[in-house]
């Protein structure tokens, strides 16, 4: 019979340099005003030199370990969703799970979906606990963007940040987590990519860079992301029988405070309900939703018990869905 999982633990970690608007105007042309304005982002943190998203799902991992009180040696699963992975290969989960000394030889799983990376890694995790097939999942979402932002083009280096977030999942006789939906449309892989890969190659730009960058058309992508946000709300609630007001908090991938406004906007929730930190980490694509997560449960918010919705979209264009009594 399947089983069900929950959310053990949470935890974040941000690197500590912090890159302000005001930072920014020294950079290329634009204003605190206008990114506040059209982004909500008033600054983000950037990984300094030598520092990698491994070492930053390091430092959420054992704070979400510490959380849900397990060891190193519970773990029997790692889900390591991100963008910027440390190397090629080995993946992500294979390098943390040295780096915590897991010595299980556990399924160590890498997983890519770009801003939607961690709600894919979640709804992988989550099969495995309620198959039975793992007990203690550690999932996590982190990423140092900034590597791949082209710090001279304002329309994309404005809105990255780095940063990472865990959970651990545990099996549960009570639903947890109660269903994840996930999409991707690969029809839309030029409104959003990177300009550069392992296969591919990579061309250098007029300035003699090595072009692997964020390329975005931005206005194209933020319709897309309103549109595909409200349609996944509605099919998380019709799959779970309930109604809008049924849900205590919106936890929403942090790319854009206007479009974080539209799908509370489609959920009839004030904004006190939603929990937003585009402010203070800018988009941390797979980071943005579980260190949102934690800021909720870790301010006292979020409660045992609470409905959650988390939601998420980015490149591919990939997006989804995860509704959580937690
Ligand atoms: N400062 C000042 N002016 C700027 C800046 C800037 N940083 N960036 C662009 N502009 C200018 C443009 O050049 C343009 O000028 P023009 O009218 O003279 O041509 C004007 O501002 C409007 O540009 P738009 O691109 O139309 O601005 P928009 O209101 O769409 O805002 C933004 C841009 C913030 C990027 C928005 O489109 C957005 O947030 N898009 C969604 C991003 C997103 O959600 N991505 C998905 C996840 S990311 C991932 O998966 C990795």
């Amino acid at each position: 019979m399947l089983k069900h999982s929950r959310i053990a633990g949470t935890g974040r970690f941000l690197p500590e340099k912090v890159v302000t608007n005001a930072d920014l105007v020294k950079l290329f042309e634009t204003s605190d005003e206008w990114i506040r304005e059209r982004t909500g982002i008033a600054q983000r943190h950037i990984a300094v030199e030598g520092q990698t998203t491994v070492d930053l799902g390091y430092g959420a991992a054992l704070q979400a370990m510490e959380a849900a009180g397990v060891t190193a040696e519970d773990i029997d699963l790692i889900v390591f969703g991100s963008t910027t992975p440390d190397l090629v290969f080995p993946n992500c989960a294979a390098l943390l799970q040295d780096r915590l000394g897991i010595r299980s030889a556990c399924p160590a799983i890498g997983l890519e979906a770009a801003c939607s990376s961690f709600i894919y890694s979640l709804s992988v995790a989550d099969k495995f606990v309620r198959l039975g097939e793992a007990k203690c999942a550690l999932v996590v979402g982190a990423e140092t963007l900034s590597r791949i932002v082209d710090w001279t083009d304002r329309g994309t280096a404005i809105l990255f940040g780095d940063g990472a977030g865990a959970v651990v999942l545990k099996p549960a006789d009570e639903p947890g987590i109660l269903s994840t939906h996930l999409h991707s449309d690969g029809s839309f892989k030029d409104l959003l990519y990177c300009s550069g890969g392992t296969s591919r190659g990579y061309a250098r730009t007029a300035d003699g860079r090595l072009d692997a960058f964020i390329r975005m058309s931005g206005n194209e992508v933020f319709k897309i992301a309103v549109k595909s946000l409200g349609s996944i709300v509605d099919e998380t609630l019709a799959a779970n029988g309930l109604d809008k007001s049924a849900i205590d908090w919106l936890v929403p991938h942090q790319a854009n405070i206007r479009i974080i406004q539209a799908t509370a906007k489609k959920l009839d929730m004030p904004m006190e309900r939603v929990i937003v930190t585009v402010q203070e980490h800018g988009n941390t694509s797979a980071a943005s939703v579980p260190m949102a997560l934690d800021v909720g449960v870790r301010d006292g918010r979020i409660k045992r018990g609470d409905l959650i919705l988390l939601e998420a979209f980015g490149g591919g264009l990939t997006w989804g869905s995860a509704l959580i009594r937690f």
